[in-house]
């Protein structure tokens, strides 16, 4: 097949069911997870918000960081026909900052708002090498509070995430957590880490060597083992916290065990993207293999700042649609629609008026309706009716319609039955709310 027939290298179309090839790539399951997330973060008071695919390069660099993977090696970059940089968005958050500082207004204006709870829903974009889990254009829902500093609110964002995986039906999920602290925190814990490093630094993997001299806290989440053994003997850098962030750490964790939601606290956790402060997270799952982080996120005050504005605390997390659609051990807690409810077929003629307008009553009524066009066998109509998973099937011939009605057969029960036109959409209504 020609080359321009594939879809790009890390890309995946999501089918309707029966073309699927894999079944974490139906698109009625991915509907219905949208859904659900999208009604958990309605019931923590989040609204919808939706920006651009591409933003500014700029924004990216400034917020995401230079000396971070994604701004360095993975950003699909362009320049428009105008010779503006433009970048496809790598991560969420920096579209929804970008966002608020342009739209939502100054103190006192009438769109100005002191707290934001906002969610989004969408497609990102990283030029990374793909492999199971991991591709060039993934889907994030994300989740953002901008304008509260308090621990409490930490606590509810996390609770946020978990809630959102296990009413997916995710239920086995580990919560990885660490506090980075705030920037005078990091700047002591950053030259003691250097310091320490400096003397090893030949014996360090090629990406641990340049992260030296850019950005030594990553270094931490290396994968590398030699790496590893050098670190062990590393200062830690919750010994580096000032009283103020340990205390601040101590109460979300005390309130994690409140909520009894399990944690583990990972010392190694710092997270690839620059603007973190205080708490960084991770959701892991156990079913998943090298790509296991389901949802990650943290606390960003500092963000603001870096994009040269005043100061305003933010918390949040983008979660992984491919990764935890993956993970969902069976799909049972979703309300997955595909199909049809009711299939209406005219027996040996076209569709007469009086079934098309049968159809449209239906669909008025809140049914899923297909309506036969081809003609064709009845025997033929049956099987597509079947293929479409048709609860009801409404036949009709010069017989049927004679006597302004239909014969209802209802495929599970097995039954049929005569109808007037008047009375079978009650009919249906009445079965299906049973
Ligand atoms: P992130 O850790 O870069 O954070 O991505 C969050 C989640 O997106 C990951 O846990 C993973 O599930 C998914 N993900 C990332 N890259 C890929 C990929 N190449 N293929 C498939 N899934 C992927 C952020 O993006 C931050 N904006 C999160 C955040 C929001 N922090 C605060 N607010």
């Amino acid at each position: 097949m020609h080359e321009s027939l594939h879809h790009p290298k890390g890309t995946f179309d999501l089918l309707p069911r029966a073309m699927s090839d894999s079944s974490w790539r139906a698109a009625p399951l991915w509907r219905a997870v949208e859904t659900s997330l999208c009604a958990t973060a309605h019931s923590w008071g989040f609204e919808e918000i939706r920006t651009p695919i591409f933003e500014s390069t700029s924004l990216f660099q400034r917020g995401v960081g230079d000396s971070s993977d994604i701004v360095s090696k993975e950003m699909y970059t362009f320049a428009d026909r105008a010779g503006r940089s433009l970048t496809l968005r790598p991560e969420g958050t920096l579209g929804v900052v970008r966002a608020i500082i342009e739209k939502g207004g100054q103190p006192g204006s009438p769109q100005y708002r002191s707290i934001n709870r906002l969610f989004y829903l969408g497609p990102m974009f990283r030029y990374e090498r793909p492999q199971a889990g991991r591709y060039r254009q993934f889907h994030q829902f994300g989740a953002e509070i901008i304008g509260l500093s308090s621990w409490q609110s930490d606590v509810e964002v996390l609770d946020l995430a978990i809630t959102s995986c296990k009413r997916l039906g995710v239920h086995k999920i580990q919560l990885e957590l660490n506090s980075l602290g705030d920037a005078a925190d990091r700047a002591r814990f950053r030259s003691a880490l250097t310091e320490y490093l400096q003397p090893h630094q030949k014996a360090l993997s090629e990406d641990s060597q340049r992260r030296l001299e850019r950005n030594p806290l990553r270094i931490l989440d290396t994968k590398d083992p030699q790496d590893r053994e050098i670190l062990s003997q590393a200062p830690a850098l919750s010994t580096y916290l000032s009283s103020a962030s340990r205390e601040r750490f101590a109460h979300i964790l005390e309130w994690l065990e409140l909520a009894q939601i399990p944690y583990v606290i990972s010392p190694h956790l710092v997270r690839g993207l620059d603007y973190y402060c205080h708490t960084v997270f991770e959701l892991t799952s156990p079913s998943l293999g090298a790509q296991n982080s389901l949802v990650a996120g943290g606390r960003y005050d500092e963000l603001f700042a870096m994009l040269g504005q005043p100061a305003r605390s933010a918390m949040g997390f983008g979660l992984g649609l491919e990764r935890t659609i993956q993970a969902l051990p069976d799909e049972s807690a979703l309300k997955i629609t595909a199909g049809c409810e009711v299939y209406i077929i005219a027996i040996g003629s076209e569709v007469p008026a009086p079934l098309f307008l049968l159809g449209r009553q239906l669909r008025q009524m809140d049914f899923r309706v297909i309506l036969h066009t081809e003609g064709g066998k009845v025997a033929r109509a049956l099987q597509l009716a079947n293929a479409e998973n048709a609860r009801w099937v409404l036949l009709a011939g010069e017989e049927e319609l004679a006597r302004s009605g239909v014969q209802c057969r209802d495929m599970q029960a097995r039954t049929e039955a005569f109808y007037s036109l008047e009375t079978i959409g009650n009919h249906l209504a009445k079965e299906r709310s049973q």
